[in-house]
């Protein structure tokens, strides 16, 4: 069966910022940009941009299209074919297990995100309160408006039925694309959700910009999260939060744009259109992202109180303080609506790419069909889901296992593996290959040496902070949800086992 392919450059450079683009930089880079000492953090991040991002980013491209050039989309095989062990194998499940375990938590928030779009639409929201002079009062029926939604509670949730209903829909519109297929479905969408999503953030930024109360300003606002504090540089966990950031917001270490990649030509460029789609992500990220949540909270807030609601997390700010604001204003349901409709289209070009890597492992490595491999793995997902809208806690566990620790973890091994087990000088010009610029010679140093050093520097650090606490742990919805995600990795593993029978038996390579 002949391979899909992308259909246009365009198409494939929209599709990759698709998948990076997403709530990450919306939601998640505000919050850690406040909480990490503001303009200061910038300065690790920018650092990890270059030296994590951009490596990491010309590396996943690569190996995905190596892999695609001989049928293979997915890292138990592609790692094999880079390394002749079959532990390469057991290492490449986890590029199955870190999107499937993300996809999980992600396209519930993302359903979220649709409910609240269509409550803004139909005014089923709270109104306004009158006292804007204290947050807390403020923001108390929005507070409420949210755990109503998802539910809340020490052990279980319970969501309301509408939010269940509406994360069958989504669950839908995501089959819905992917059925379709690669160019046909995801590249399709693609070129018309991005677009979108610029412009609907560029109109929220101009109508933040143009916010003003008593309290303060967006100008303000800006200047709060840009202004450094140096003194942040010497904490290990502003660095670690900098890099964690760099790999969500770029997909990297997830698995997810070593399969798109694995649909380009085998000589398709690689080191321009990967640079193009991670400049298109920090532009999203650090431009519009950094000029909507913040500023808006301190315009309307003051700074005192942003910071207080930014300390809160991602949820509050994006789903109970922003609508908070956006009602007060004239048009306020419709802003609402934006704003959502704005997050849902970044997710959803996010979560189809979160749900590719396990639909083409069907394809590629049981030979399944599209349809069923689609159904396959929305049928998982769709499953594993229940976890985490009824488990208290679950969605934090999940997020910090796959998606902080484990994508990092994954990149190092993917560099290493790349780089040295595969080859210094074969990977350079794997990478080179058909590209449109020539990669500086530095960046062979940086991707060999510099960068596996600096994630090994990570990883110890984390894993000197983490162990204790996760030790210590002794909820029972955590290690219910640790011992779900083990069954998951044992499921994938022995599915790679199976897919290696059946084509023993059959005689395929
Ligand atoms: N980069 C996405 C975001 O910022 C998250 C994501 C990770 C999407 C991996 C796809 C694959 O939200």
């Amino acid at each position: 069966m002949e391979r899909e392919r992308w259909a246009t450059r365009i198409g494939l450079i929209l599709a990759m910022a698709g998948n990076a683009i997403g709530l990450g930089n919306f939601l998640r880079f505000p919050v850690q940009a406040a909480e990490n000492g503001g303009g200061a953090f910038m300065i690790p991040y920018i650092i990890a941009f270059l030296i994590i991002g951009i490596p990491l980013m010309w590396i996943e491209w690569a190996i995905g299209r190596y892999g695609g050039a001989q049928g293979h989309g997915t890292t138990p095989a592609i790692f094999y074919l880079l390394w002749r062990n079959r532990f390469a194998k057991v290492i490449g499940v986890f590029g199955l297990w870190i999107p499937l375990v993300v996809i999980i938590y992600y396209v519930y928030i993302e359903s979220w995100t649709l409910g609240f779009a269509i409550k803004f639409l139909l005014n089923l929201v709270p109104e306004a309160p009158p006292e804007v002079e204290d947050p807390e009062t403020y923001l108390k029926p929005f507070e409420e408006f949210l755990l109503s939604y998802k539910g809340s509670g020490e052990e279980f949730l319970v969501p309301s039925l509408y939010a269940y209903v509406i994360f069958l829909v989504t669950m839908a519109i995501n089959v819905g694309i992917l059925i379709r297929g690669v160019s046909r479905g995801i590249e399709a969408f693609a070129k018309v959700a991005m677009p979108t999503l610029f412009l609907l953030a560029i109109i929220l930024v101009v109508r933040v910009f143009l916010l003003e109360t008593p309290r303060g300003s967006a100008v303000e606002g800006l200047d709060f999260l840009w202004t450094p504090d140096f003194s942040k540089l010497t904490d290990p966990g502003v660095w670690i939060a900098a890099s964690g950031q760099i790999f969500f917001t770029l997909s990297l270490g997830f698995g997810a744009i070593i399969t798109y990649a694995s649909y380009l030509r085998k000589d398709q460029d690689i080191t321009l259109s990967g640079l193009t789609a991670s400049t298109l992500n920090e532009t999203a990220e650090v431009i519009l992202g950094g000029s909507l949540a913040i500023p808006a909270a301190v315009a309307f807030f003051g700074v005192a109180n942003a910071v207080a609601i930014a300390k809160e997390g991602a949820f509050d700010l994006g789903f109970i303080s922003l609508p908070a604001i956006f009602v007060n204003m004239p048009a306020g349901n419709f802003l609402g609506f934006l704003w959502f409709f704005l997050l849902f289209f970044a997710g959803l070009t996010s979560s189809i790419a979160l749900m590719q890597p396990l639909i083409a492992f069907f394809e590629d490595e049981f030979g399944l069909s599209r349809k069923h491999s689609v159904l396959m793995t929305a049928g998982i997902v769709f499953f594993s889901a229940h976890l985490v809208i009824f488990l208290s806690g679950s969605l934090d566990e999940m997020d910090f296992w796959a998606g902080t620790i484990g994508v990092v973890f994954f990149g190092l091994l993917e560099m290493v593996l790349f780089l040295w087990v595969f080859g210094g000088e074969r990977a350079w010009e794997e990478i080179n290959r058909g590209g449109i610029i020539r990669i500086p010679r530095f960046y062979y140093y940086i991707m060999r040496y510099v960068t596996p050093l600096f994630l090994t520097a990570l990883l110890v650090t984390w894993a000197k902070e983490y162990i204790p606490k996760i030790v210590a742990e002794t909820h029972w919805t955590v290690w219910v949800t640790r011992f779900f995600l083990i069954g998951l990795f044992l499921f994938l593993t022995l599915l790679v086992f199976i897919a290696e029978k059946r084509k023993v038996k059959e005689g395929v390579s």
